[in-house]
């Protein structure tokens, strides 16, 4: 990727209704001094320089030339002809996406006066019931949940394939009237009556110009069948119903994981904003769904979405602009960290002012058996045998199996034979297990055995497969691949043996797919922010396809099981709704701190063996809601935090403008930035603390508890190994009785044996500060400190 700058004498107006009048505009001109800001374009590929795409557009407003009516007649008239608007964005910030243009063409575009950026569209993925008791959620046990009385008063807005509503995880029943506030509505279109919005499902609106444009779709009536709101893809309603589903009594997903589904804050209200079809959601219909849910309303946007790689910079990245504006109107924006783990620096969503989700374990799982010939016994996972049930009827009657090797292409099974037998194979990440599982189905075999190969191999979730199937680690699959080789006619039984819940026990894990930090952009800030319940995750599905996704799949259950950092995202989602209920006056950098904070730490093992777990693994820890909502303390994180950031980062004036839409930021001392800014985290790169001998952090903290008058908090540190931390004060006195003071305070790194580095790649040392108050409650306010090195990947 190479970033290009526009030179300020090859600006020029370019308007063609104004061709008539240089003069006026000329005067208009000059007396704005934004409009010297350079133009700063990506440009994917210069190959690709005639290929035409989809570029996002901000201008500023003041800089429309007064003959035109209207902004949108001055955009038009920006654009070649062959180009159309396919978005206005007036709300979050000004300016238009824009379709059918060369990159040529959006560099001159981006050279006319008024025009701030030029942004490249872009394409994410979404990242594929217990859960909520596990965390603590129990009614009546609950004090967070009565005292933000479910999360009634919050509106969480979900950006995804949008929603089956008919599902009872969305019933309106027993749900007070909407918050007053509320702007928000829901759009009719194809099978989606807007009459059947409720008091739980208060907003659904679509967005498709930009998926149009960017996949040649001329058809863009809106109401037309493919541009519906209804969901036909399952992931918005599943992540919908974690965040705020209502209880359902009874549900499973086919007798398994059944119970009470209830989503973390059951009484906060859902929009939906769909900006995710067939092939992804393009940034551009993002942008716009989160411009319209602040300008709606909501309080939280979660985002089980994610990009392939990381915008190089903030000002570059419609969405990181976008969630910045979201956050600075107290919108919590809560992401998922992504699915590339364990690889280090895999974690996407980055931005500082996005909470980014990674995903654990909870302590129920679906455990299944192989059970070898020889009498070895394989334990694995599967949802898609029937529960306690032997595979084909009788324990003793045994199935030949076969091997399949690596399935790297659908291909690769054209001619197997296999009908009859149970097939072991192993997926190389590239291609749909699901399809590839279906396939063999297809070609005869009973049931198959699949590992989930060398990119994750120590992954083991359940998967909705449509032919009876057990995961396996890489342990077992190396067990099976020995008995296949070394017996003549090798058989197994397989066998499910239904949900097992083991309270206390070997849960949360750091998932192996959950992806990790460091944070490749800003290692200052920690990524991922912290752990949630991600894997086996129970939640409502669609009625239009299939658990597995498959056409083919004919099954229709109201709820399925899923797992991914899509999952986690709409547990924290649920958590800041029930905050922001109870405690509406928190902004979003306060509720992630105190999300972060009282997150529980200790013992979280990490599946993944190459990659020991550590706050680059799991952020602050697993989160624990219950004691959210009293944290004694949070590190604040107001607009003047995050400019300070960028100037520590070096941006440009120019790209703080674009980022925060206020002109004329001046930075002040740039290193203050970096060290000072108030995340609940402390991290620096050993290269850095020797570099500068010490590494100093100032941090602030404001007192949230309403408790005695006076009162003191002391530092409580475990010091990463090789490592002094020297915390100034010891002890931090809060003199007030009321909410709202800040103490200041500093913490300083310091190397005191170095590390060896063994020839390893990347090493990362943990500790933490904890500030435990001192009598009263013994409130705890812990944050990790992480020092790491990676060498250049
Ligand atoms: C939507 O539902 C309402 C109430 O059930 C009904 O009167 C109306 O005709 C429906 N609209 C469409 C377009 O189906
Ligand atoms: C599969 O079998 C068919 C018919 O026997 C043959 O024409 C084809 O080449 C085979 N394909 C592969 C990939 O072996
Ligand atoms: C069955 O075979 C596997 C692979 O060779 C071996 O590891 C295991 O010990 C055998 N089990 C018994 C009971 O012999
Ligand atoms: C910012 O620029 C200064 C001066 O060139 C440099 O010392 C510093 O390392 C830069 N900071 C970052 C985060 O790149």
């Amino acid at each position: 990727m190479e970033v290009l700058f526009g030179r300020r004498s090859t600006r020029r107006s370019c308007f063609r209704a104004l061709e008539m009048q240089p003069a006026r505009f000329g005067s208009t001109v000059a007396s704005l001094a934004f409009v010297f800001f350079f133009l700063g374009l990506l440009v994917a590929e210069v190959e690709e320089e005639e290929k035409k795409k989809t570029f996002i557009f901000l201008v500023d407003p003041k800089q429309k030339p007064s003959p035109f009516v209207s902004h949108s007649h001055w955009y038009s008239s920006l654009l070649p002809t062959s180009a159309t608007v396919v978005h206005h964005h007036h709300s979050l910030f000004n300016g238009f996406s824009a379709a059918r243009l060369t990159v040529s063409q959006a560099r001159s575009v981006g050279r006319c006066h008024g025009v701030v950026a030029a942004l490249d569209d872009y394409l994410l993925r979404p990242h594929t019931t217990r859960s909520p008791s596990f965390l603590g959620l129990d009614l009546p046990a609950s004090r967070l949940s009565a005292t933000s009385y479910g999360g009634s008063a919050a509106v969480i807005g979900v950006v995804d394939t949008g929603i089956w509503l008919e599902r009872p995880s969305f019933s309106g029943r027993g749900l007070g009237p909407l918050p007053r506030r509320w702007q928000g509505r829901c759009d009719q279109g194809a099978g989606f009556n807007r009459s059947k919005c409720n008091r739980k499902v208060v907003g659904a609106r679509a967005f498709f110009a930009g998926y149009a444009a960017a996949f040649g779709i001329t058809n863009t009536r809106r109401g037309d069948a493919v541009w519906s709101v209804r969901d036909h893809d399952g992931h918005g309603t599943h992540v919908a119903s974690i965040a705020a589903g209502a209880p359902v009594d009874g549900a499973n997903f086919y007798g398994f994981a059944s119970g009470i589904a209830r989503g973390v804050a059951p009484h906060a209200r859902i929009a939906i904003y769909k900006a995710c079809w067939d092939e992804g959601c393009m940034v551009s219909d993002v942008v716009a769904a989160v411009e319209a849910a602040v300008s709606d309303g909501v309080d939280v946007l979660s985002l089980s979405i994610g990009a392939a790689s990381p915008a190089p910079s903030y000002e570059l990245d419609p969405l990181a602009v976008a969630t910045f504006r979201a956050t600075i109107r107290g919108v919590f924006v809560s992401a998922s960290a992504g699915n590339g783990g364990p690889a280090p620096r895999s974690v996407g969503n980055i931005p500082p002012w996005i909470t980014a989700v990674g995903a654990g374990t909870i302590d129920r799982d679906f455990p299944a058996v192989v059970l070898l010939g020889n009498g070895t016994r394989i334990r694995g996972t599967s949802i898609s045998l029937r529960r306690h049930q032997y595979l084909l009827g009788r324990r003793h009657q045994s199935t030949p199996v076969v091997s399949a090797g690596i399935i790297a292409a659908l291909a690769d099974l054209t001619n197997l034979s296999v009908a009859g037998f149970i097939v072991f194979w192993k997926s190389n990440g590239h291609v749909s297990r699901i399809e590839i599982a279906a396939e063999l189905k297809r070609l005869g075999a009973v049931a198959t055995i699949v590992f989930h190969g060398e990119f994750d191999p120590d992954g083991i979730v359940a998967e909705g497969h449509v032919v009876p199937t057990v995961t396996v680690g890489s342990q077992g699959a190396a067990t099976i691949d020995a008995y296949l080789k070394t017996v003549r006619n090798p058989t197994a039984v397989i066998y499910s043996q239904g949900t097992a819940v083991h309270p206390g026990v070997g849960a949360p894990v750091v998932a192996s797919f959950s992806a990790r930090g460091p944070n490749p952009a800003v290692p200052w800030v920690l990524k991922p922010d912290l752990l949630a319940p991600g894997v086996d995750i129970l939640g409502a599905w669609t009625g239009s396809v299939g658990p597995s996704g498959l056409r083919s799949d004919a099954r229709q259950p109201m709820f399925s099981v899923a797992s991914g950092t899509s999952m986690s995202c709409p547990h924290v989602s649920g958590v800041a709704a029930l905050v922001r209920s109870a405690l509406p006056e928190w902004s979003p950098g306060e509720i992630r701190s105190a999300l972060m904070t009282t997150a529980m730490e200790a013992g979280i093992r990490d599946e993944a063996k190459e990659n020991s777990g550590g706050p680059l693994a799991m952020g602050a820890g697993y989160l624990c809601p219950e004691r959210a909502a009293d944290p004694g303390l949070v590190y604040d994180l107001e607009y003047e935090d995050y400019v300070e950031l960028l100037c520590g980062l070096n941006y440009t004036a120019r790209a703080i403008d674009i980022i925060t839409g206020r002109a004329g930021v001046r930075c002040g001392d740039a290193g203050a930035g970096l060290w000072g800014f108030n995340y609940p985290a402390f991290v620096a790169s050993a290269e850095d603390v020797t570099l500068m001998g010490e590494a100093v952090f100032q941090r602030r903290l404001r007192r949230v508890d309403v408790g005695k008058k006076g009162q003191w908090y002391r530092a409580e540190v475990a010091s990463p190994e090789g490592y002094a931390v020297e915390v100034e004060p010891r002890r931090l006195w809060f003199a007030r009785s009321g909410e709202g003071e800040r103490v200041e305070f500093r913490l300083a790194l310091r190397c005191i044996e170095d590390s060896p580095n063994n020839g390893r790649r990347w090493w990362w040392r943990g500790g933490s500060l904890t500030w435990r108050e001192e009598g009263g409650k013994k409130r705890r306010v812990k944050s990790p400190i992480v020092v790491f090195s990676i060498s250049d990947m």
